[in-house]
């Protein structure tokens, strides 16, 4: 087995960048403001988090504190901690990691095709067949196929150039730009007329609309924004520095996170609503594709100035994708790299086409496949079910559990304190340590239930 040296990310800023970009992808900008929009507003937002802080953010500190403490990738984990009859988790956070990259590799080519076409001016006409168009282009066996494949490419070429060259400067340069252009689009989105209306409809609480949906709903997005039970802030955590102090780095990444998707919300929400009352009709909201590659184009050629937000935007979304499938990425690759001691280049030329595999079915279930369906889905829509609801669940599950009651407790505080050279107080400790060890398991056994059963 290799030593524990590895190459590490330069500074605290890349670090928080690569998290950030992993959490913020395209949930953010398609299911976040869906789902807030549809639960009640600010009353959606609170309950998400009071959950961010009681079960997913220990659960990122969890797999960001065994990462770092492993200094290796998943599926070696519980040997370099000896307790190698755990290994089966690592298996479970790989197959998520894989599935994840199917689906999610298939949209990064979509956002490609969508950016040159914005970029071409081909979203101008307010009377276009938007819905026509993208169900034709993803039908088609070719084109979506060819812009995944640059897409997945794109991912492996920053992966060549390793952790600090790769990984950090591209998240350095990449999470603050999608920021900015997510901003831009939020103010024009705001100045419009009648965009009063729609903001109103995201954020103004009314407790009405939450159920028992709304928590799982909840609770499910807060896990596949931080992107856990994948590998990823465990891998991302291996390569910190034992100085970094975890608790306070993952609450950040929770806070932009959950601010870049309120922000995308505000970019979104009243733009829609505007424009639908512009045009005398009423706002339809949806989630998914559905909403970035067939609603806004026709919104977006409603607007003033709306060729350049058209650009901003998917050059938004193609960013978002890109930095998160980037550390989905990145966990296979270092699974490849710390099994099998090949070098990054190597290993990554494995792991593009291992990533490709499941990403040639997906796109391939849109059209010619669409006939094949498991459990009434189609692969597409199988391997989102499959990553989301059970292997990431179980991971995370599985991996609280190996923290809270295999792992002994001086380790972890040890490790969430830097060996004792952290300032944070003991008591915080202490409270992150009873959460890890109770509340989070109860809370991602309790949804993994909810969903089996209902
Ligand atoms: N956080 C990403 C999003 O919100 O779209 C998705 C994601 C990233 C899923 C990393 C899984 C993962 F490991």
């Amino acid at each position: 087995m290799k030593p524990f040296s590895r190459e590490l990310f330069g500074s605290r800023f890349g670090v928080l960048m690569a998290l950030a970009g992993s959490a913020i992808g395209l949930g953010n900008l398609w299911r976040f403001p869906y789902l807030t929009a549809q639960n009640g507003g600010a009353a959606f937002i609170l309950i998400y988090i009071v959950l961010l802080l009681l079960v997913s953010i220990p659960t990122m500190i969890t797999e960001y504190l065994i990462g770092r403490r492993s200094r290796t990738s998943i599926i070696l984990t519980p040997n370099r901690l000896g307790h190698p009859k755990m290994k089966f988790i690592g298996i479970f956070a790989i197959i998520s990691a894989i599935c994840v990259m199917g689906f999610y590799n298939v949209v990064g080519g979509w956002t490609i095709k969508y950016l040159t076409s914005s970029i071409m001016l081909q979203f101008g006409s307010d009377t276009a067949d938007y819905a026509g168009q993208f169900s034709e282009y993803i039908s088609s066996p070719y084109m979506p196929l060819i812009h995944t494949f640059i897409f997945t490419g794109l991912i492996a070429f920053i992966s060549f150039k390793g952790v600090k060259k790769g990984i950090e400067k591209a998240s350095k340069i990449i999470t603050p730009t999608l920021f900015i252009a997510t901003v831009l689009i939020a103010i024009r989105a705001i100045t419009l007329p009648g965009a009063y209306e729609g903001l109103k409809y995201l954020l103004v609480p009314d407790f009405s609309k939450v159920s028992i949906d709304t928590i799982q709903n909840a609770l499910g997005q807060g896990f596949f924004t931080l992107g856990l039970g994948a590998g990823t802030i465990l891998i991302y955590g291996s390569y910190t520095k034992s100085d970094e102090n975890i608790t306070n780095s993952s609450i950040s990444t929770a806070a932009l996170d959950l601010f870049f998707a309120i922000v995308a919300g505000i970019a979104i929400i009243p733009a829609i609503f505007a424009i639908s009352y512009a045009n005398g009709s009423t706002p339809t909201l949806d989630a998914g594709p559905q909403l970035v590659f067939v609603t806004l184009p026709s919104v977006f050629a409603s607007m003033p100035f709306g060729d350049i937000v058209a650009i901003l935007f998917f050059f938004s979304l193609a960013l978002a994708a890109l930095t998160s499938a980037m550390s989905i990425f990145e966990s296979i690759t270092a699974f490849i790299i710390d099994v099998t001691e090949k070098s990054r280049d190597k290993a990554v030329y494995i792991g593009y086409l291992i990533c490709l595999i499941p990403a040639t079915f997906c796109s391939l279930s849109q059209g010619v496949l669409s006939d094949v369906r498991i459990l009434g889905l189609n692969i597409f829509d199988l391997l989102d079910m499959l990553s989301a609801n059970v292997f990431m669940t179980l991971a995370s599950l599985f991996l609280l559990i190996f923290a809270g009651w295999i792992l002994k407790k001086e380790d972890i505080i040890d490790e969430l304190s830097n060996h004792g050279k952290a300032t944070t107080p003991m008591w915080i400790l202490n409270t992150v340590y009873i959460l890890i060890k109770y509340v989070a398991p109860l809370g991602v056994a309790a949804i993994f239930t909810y969903w089996l059963l209902f």
